[in-house]
């Protein structure tokens, strides 16, 4: 016999990075599915605009940069049944010129950041509940000027694995995103930004570029389904074949 009803119905679910693009929608959907919804990340002016368009949704501002800014912001939450990380930021450019203080803030972001996030928040995560980690398919397929992106991105599979035994009866598992229309890649001009897309749609086995939904119904099947850990999904359009 099969129920229509969600497990995430009055579930809590916590979306770091839930003000934009993946995070956002990954809280619209666990919403939309009946759990009590808190996101957080750095502008509380992009999480008050977040929480007008997410039914019941509730806020707190929070950098993963800053441990003392995550001890504060898990400090108001008293227990959790889901957490999703999936704070952006990406350093791109060649080896030779790229910023060191763009590789340091996208690894500090990516890596060290939902590495504390989970220190943070682990220990409120009830037994069977559930982590999913977010990275990218930069780090499963070569680019070129991509080398931190790369590093970063494969680091949180590897780091995934890890905490799914670490953690375990708390399941832990990543999405790896393809390229997903999101606010992220509004740092390229926009002739750049859609020939990038019009590009990647052409080479894909699905003639597209991702949307934010696509990657939240994959989080969204992972936070239920409770014989999945240590998984890494990839939800990339084929793009990485
Ligand atoms: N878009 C893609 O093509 C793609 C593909 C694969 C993987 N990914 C990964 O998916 C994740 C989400 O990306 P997205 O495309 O949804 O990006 P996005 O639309 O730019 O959203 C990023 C979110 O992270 C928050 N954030 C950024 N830095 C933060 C920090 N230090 N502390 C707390 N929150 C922070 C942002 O809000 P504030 O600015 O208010 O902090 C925002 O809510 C990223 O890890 C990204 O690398 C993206």
């Amino acid at each position: 016999m099969t129920s229509s009803t969600s497990s995430l119905a009055g579930a809590r679910v916590v979306v770091i990075g839930g003000s934009s693009g993946i995070g956002k929608a990954v809280a619209a959907r666990a919403a939309g599915a009946g759990a009590r919804v808190h996101i957080g990340s750095r502008s509380a002016d992009r999480l008050a605009q977040a929480a007008k368009e997410i039914d019941g949704a509730t806020t707190g501002v929070v950098d993963v940069r800053d441990e003392e800014s995550l001890r504060a912001f898990f400090a108001t939450v008293d227990g959790l049944d889901h957490l999703v990380v999936c704070p952006g930021d990406m350093a791109v450019g060649s080896v030779y010129e790229v910023s060191l203080d763009h590789v340091r803030a996208a690894l500090d972001t990516k890596i060290v950041g939902q590495l504390l996030t989970v220190r943070h928040a682990g220990k409120k995560i009830t037994p069977g509940g559930s982590v999913t980690l977010i990275a990218g398919a930069a780090g499963f397929k070569a680019y070129p000027d991509m080398s931190a992106t790369a590093a970063a991105n494969a680091g949180i599979a590897g780091m995934g694995r890890s905490l799914a035994l670490e953690l375990a009866p708390i399941r832990v598992n990543v999405v790896v995103g393809g390229l997903i229309d999101t606010p992220l890649w509004s740092f390229l001009p926009d002739d750049a930004r859609e020939g990038l897309f019009a590009q990647t749609a052409q080479s894909s086995p699905v003639a597209r570029v991702g949307r934010p939904d696509d990657v939240a119904v994959s989080v969204q099947h992972l936070m239920e389904n409770t014989f999945v850990t240590g998984a890494v999904v990839h939800v990339d359009g084929g793009g990485t074949l």
